[in-house]
């Protein structure tokens, strides 16, 4: 049905979530364009084979990888703060950016554009463990206003269980990403996970590098860890980064609080063990059949 559908949902305890459905696909009240034209723009987008588009669920991981692809595209190793997004810039943004281009998105695998199903740029992918991913959900909507959620880490643990939740539900996204080869044989992917690429940072960044087409260069990985490691990014962020326009409605001086510890396992520190134990469950039924192995700790 081509309608866009307001939804609130409270639970017993007063957690309140809004969203916009719009053919099944769960959209957060921060994107202000008129979705209907967000998901054609976005369909139709002319590609360019050069481009580099990142997929992340969001709190996975994209300023990391967007500053870490973009020092490999530029060869220049300053920080470069928050990437143009699909969903939050408006489509001509992206039409009149120089190529090499690299934009980034949160919208789910089937919104993406046509022609980057049909093989025309790369697409990178980071996913990152869903306890940790909720957690940091959590901390960034509340540090924000008008995001649509309110209340407790308790309901929103519930909320992001849900099938219908901000930019699809972590479970069905990742799966769909899973058999991209099934689903969209022609698309070029990388697909890098989180914890891998905090542990074994050196090795990922030769395998981005090589995805790219780029020559071989050790020396400048090297670099390019160096310029990308957390704390150094979140104080480039702080010192350097520009206000944004398209995200003054929901941050008050334009600028995301992206960088809060950037580390694996902080989930513990969140979690109830009934939390967890019920996080585990679905995570069993719903990751059924898919071999992944999804690092928490
Ligand atoms: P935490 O909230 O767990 O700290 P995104 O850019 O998709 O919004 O993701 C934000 C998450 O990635 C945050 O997680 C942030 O700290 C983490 N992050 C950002 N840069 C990182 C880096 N260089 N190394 C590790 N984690 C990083």
């Amino acid at each position: 049905m081509d309608v866009i559908e307001k939804v609130e949902r409270k639970d017993e305890r007063g957690n309140t979530i809004q969203y916009s459905l719009y053919k099944g696909f769960v959209f957060p009240p921060v994107i202000s364009s008129n979705i209907r034209d967000l998901v054609i723009n976005t369909a139709q987008l002319k590609c360019r084979q050069d481009d580099v588009l990142l997929y992340t669920y969001p709190k996975c991981g994209t300023h990391w990888m967007y500053n870490i692809l973009r020092m490999f595209l530029t060869g220049n190793l300053t920080y470069a703060g928050t990437p143009v997004y699909l969903e939050f810039f408006d489509i001509d943004v992206i039409n009149n950016m120089q190529s090499p281009r690299l934009f980034a998105t949160h919208l789910e695998l089937d919104l993406l554009p046509d022609d980057m199903k049909n093989g025309i740029g790369t697409v990178v992918n980071i996913i990152r463990n869903p306890k940790d991913a909720a957690v940091s959900y959590y901390c960034f909507l509340t540090s924000l206003k008008n995001v649509g959620f309110t209340g407790g880490f308790d309901g929103f643990l519930n909320f992001f269980l849900k099938d219908e939740f901000f930019f699809g539900n972590w479970f069905a996204v990742i799966k769909d990403w899973l058999d991209i080869k099934k689903k969209y044989p022609k698309m070029r992917t990388l697909m890098l996970y989180y914890e891998d690429l905090k542990r074994n940072t050196l090795s990922n960044l030769e395998r981005v590098q090589e995805f790219l087409g780029i020559t071989s260069d050790k020396d400048f990985c090297k670099k390019v860890m160096a310029c990308t490691d957390f704390t150094t990014m979140k104080q480039k962020h702080k010192e350097e980064s520009k206000s944004i326009q398209e995200f003054k409605d929901f941050s008050e001086d334009g600028v995301l609080p992206v960088y809060r510890k950037g580390e694996i396992g902080d989930w513990k520190r969140w979690f109830t063990p009934e939390q967890s134990q019920h996080f585990d469950l679905i995570y069993k039924e719903k990751m059924q059949g898919y071999d992944v192995d999804i690092v928490f700790e």
